[in-house]
């Protein structure tokens, strides 16, 4: 028996857009359109998430991807259903995934396409096989109109991270949660499952400008420069806590809405970090400023990074703005 009030609006994600496009008269409706899209995706690779030991997504798929990392089935599930959506979608011109060597043309900018999806299709993976929290990050920039069609698609997509039109993730934990910006502010909507819509449950979310919570994997804490080495060290004499779940979503969605900050620095075995900036660091950013956080790579803000490749990696710190200022301050 649900104790809810009967006054509260159930506000479905297209609902939501649709409502947030109007206050831009230049919209067009499209945003509307693809985030329509990624929401039905992420539905579809929840169901996947949800029954995985029972359909035949746990495992190794066996191949490797550009990163060389070992591909889980549940990555491919994932990476083909977004094509499978997002590609039929008129608007949609080029994608990029993290497990795709590379872009996906869809519809050329010349020929009619207009939007650029970058996706981490499943974040995580190494999280699957254990039932941990795992997640989908996706942006979105519009195709360049300043750019000749013979100079391929790659202009289009190494734009600033400050170009994109949205960005959001969806956390499949102990519920489904998305979470997206079309830059006016972050909103959150659960997945109920009684009607597999996606439904409003908090607007314009605030992260907290403090928390005393780090997020690392210190493992590596030998091979982190020296700063973020100092850092870690001021952290156990300030009475902070660590939390660390091995998936970048979770660990953000954690810092989004309880503060706190997480860091992947340079380490010997990926001295540019090991998150990629255009698909995980640029989305994440996008909805931390959004929400009154910070995202540098220790050096400059992540929105102010032109990408030089497709994958390239670069370092993170990403959290409650007072705790990034607070790491930045040791690399002074
Ligand atoms: P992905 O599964 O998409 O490759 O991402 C994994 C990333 C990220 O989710 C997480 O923060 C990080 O890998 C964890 O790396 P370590 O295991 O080196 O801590
Ligand atoms: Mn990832
Ligand atoms: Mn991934």
């Amino acid at each position: 028996m649900t104790t809810e009030p009967l006054t509260r609006p159930i506000i479905t994600i297209a609902q939501h857009i649709a409502e947030t496009q109007r206050k831009f008269p230049q919209a067009t409706g499209d945003l509307t359109w693809i985030l329509s899209g990624i929401t039905l995706a992420t539905r579809i690779i929840e169901s996947y998430v949800r029954r995985a030991g029972i359909v035949n997504v746990l495992g190794e798929y066996g191949t490797e991807n550009v990163h060389g990392e070992i591909v889980q089935k549940l990555d491919l599930v994932a990476n083909e259903t977004i094509l499978r959506v997002l590609g039929y979608r008129e608007i949609v011109g080029i994608m990029v995934s993290e497990e795709d060597d590379d872009p996906t043309i869809v519809k050329s900018p010349g020929a009619g396409g207009k939007y650029i999806i970058l996706f981490d299709p499943l974040d995580g993976s190494s999280n699957i096989d254990v039932n941990v929290t795992i997640g989908t990050i996706f942006s979105v920039l519009r195709c360049r109109e300043d750019i000749d069609e013979s100079e391929g698609a790659l202009p289009h997509i190494l734009q600033r991270g400050s170009y994109q039109v949205a960005a959001g993730y969806v956390v499949y934990g102990s519920s489904t949660v998305m979470a997206y910006t079309t830059g006016d502010g972050v909103h959150l909507f659960t997945l109920d499952p009684s009607i597999g819509a996606f439904t409003l449950h908090t607007e314009n979310v605030r992260m907290p400008a403090q928390g005393k919570t780090y997020s690392v994997n210190e493992a590596y804490y030998d091979s982190f420069p020296a700063p973020v080495q100092n850092y870690l060290s001021w952290t156990k004499q300030n009475g902070y806590g660590q939390r660390y779940i091995g998936s970048l979503v979770a660990d953000f969605h954690r810092t989004l809405l309880k503060g706190g900050v997480f860091l992947y620095p340079a380490t010997d075995k990926n001295p540019s970090g090991k998150l990629r900036l255009l698909y995980e660091a640029n989305p994440l950013a996008m909805i931390a400023e959004q929400a009154g956080g910070a995202a540098w790579d220790f050096n400059e803000r992540i929105l102010d990074k032109r990408a030089d490749a497709l994958h390239e990696r670069t370092p993170l710190v990403i959290g409650s703005r007072e705790e990034v200022d607070r790491v930045l301050s040791f690399h002074k």
